[in-house]
């Protein structure tokens, strides 16, 4: 793996690629800034201008940048606009969050070993869309989300942290959708403050995480309050 573009004189620059609410571009930013990590949000960049995490970012002095890919003729015009927005703000890592393009292999390349996803399943079980009805479907008992560096196949990739969280009896997709929100707001902000720490390498195509107590995140119950035991 390639060092770090950043050194303890350069904070970590991210850049942050949403399609819809990008409330996972929301956590992270939040930790950033709470938790001081020696990082920034460079911007924020959308294939969708009716994003609304776009306004969120830009109302917490983000830049936000809009590549619509409808403008674009294919999917390699579309990833080379793409790219260039993205390298004009340098960044040392790009983040897909909630980003809903496949990448060109070409693209792909270009941010080897830069390019991370959050995927809402437990990788490598449910790649694709509709993990949530998947995982209803299968009957699993745990369901969950993975970040993963990003590799030309779709959802793989070496996997840095998975977030787990139990099905429960008569769970629908809404609600199990929302029990691995939940997580999937530990893990992605972790994993950034892993990367924006110099944590994360490659190592033979796995991933080791330095000084970290662990890499899988457990949901914990919400507390059940006295009135509702009597
Ligand atoms: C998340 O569930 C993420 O795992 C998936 O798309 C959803 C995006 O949600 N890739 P948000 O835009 O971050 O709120």
């Amino acid at each position: 793996m390639k060092a770090p573009l950043f050194s303890s004189a350069r904070r970590c620059r991210f850049v942050i690629l949403i399609s819809g609410r990008g409330s996972n571009m929301q956590s992270i930013v939040r930790a950033c800034r709470e938790q001081g990590w020696p990082a920034e949000v460079a911007a924020v960049i959308s294939n969708r201008e009716d994003a609304s995490g776009l306004q969120w970012a830009a109302s917490q002095g983000i830049p936000t940048r809009v590549v619509p890919h409808r403008d674009y003729a294919d999917r390699v015009a579309f990833d080379a606009a793409l790219a260039r927005e993205i390298d004009a703000f340098e960044p040392d890592f790009v983040l897909l969050a909630g980003f809903m393009r496949i990448l060109t292999e070409d693209f792909v390349r270009h941010y080897a070993d830069r390019l991370i996803n959050i995927h809402p399943s437990l990788l490598p079980l449910f790649p694709g869309l509709g993990t949530h009805r998947q995982a209803l479907e299968a009957g699993v008992a745990v369901h969950g989300c993975t970040v993963h560096f990003v590799t030309p196949v779709l959802d793989h990739g070496p996997i840095i942290a998975q977030g787990v969280v139990p099905v429960m009896p008569g769970d629908t997709e809404e609600a199990l959708a929302e029990r691995v929100l939940g997580i999937e707001h530990v893990v992605y902000p972790t994993v950034a403050s892993w990367l924006a720490h110099g944590k994360v390498s490659l190592e033979a195509g796995k991933v080791v995480v330095r000084d970290v107590a662990d890499r899988a995140f457990l949901w914990s119950a919400p507390a059940v309050s006295l009135e509702k035991c009597a």
